[in-house]
């Protein structure tokens, strides 16, 4: 198994598996930390994350399968999220992932040939009071109109 982080997020890890009383209570943040360091839930991210904390592969396997914002496949440099809960959905939304869809040529779930972005169709962002909204990465934006999302598009280089 090769499998690597940055010395950062394995400090992080270290720090995670301790603070928690079992090590299975660690497993949601720990695969946080690796994506955020790898961008994406690798087989052998899995495996290692399993041999760490002590769990079956299947485990690990389950909780990256129910988490939709848990990635098992590379993700583009810039990650759209937008959100189609109630809110955002009655504000409009189908219509911003139709325009992302037709700017960047890609369904959500898949991303750009030049590996640029991502597109995700997601459940609630916790920003409801800015429907419709969306995430760049860590970034909230909302409410976003078309031309608001050509102008976020034009930013990210
Ligand atoms: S419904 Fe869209 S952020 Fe909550």
């Amino acid at each position: 198994m090769t499998f690597s982080l940055s010395a950062g997020s394995a400090k992080k890890i270290e720090e995670l598996v301790r603070r928690y009383p079992k090590k299975e209570a660690a497993l949601l943040p720990v695969l946080h930390v690796i994506q955020r360091d790898r961008g994406y839930i690798s087989p052998e991210a899995e495996e290692w994350a399993a041999a760490t904390l002590g769990l079956p592969p299947l485990r690990v396997r389950e909780v990256l399968s129910f988490y939709a914002l848990l990635r098992r496949k590379p993700a583009g440099k810039y990650v759209i999220q937008v959100c189609r809960n109630i809110s955002c959905f009655l504000a409009g939304s189908e219509d911003i992932v139709g325009h992302l869809e037709s700017k960047l040529g890609v369904k959500p779930g898949e991303t750009t040939a030049d590996g640029k972005f991502t597109l995700l169709a997601v459940e609630c962002l916790g920003n409801c009071d800015h429907a419709p909204c969306l995430m760049v990465n860590d970034d909230d934006h909302g409410p976003v109109s078309k031309d608001a999302v050509d102008a976020i598009l034009k930013g990210l280089s």
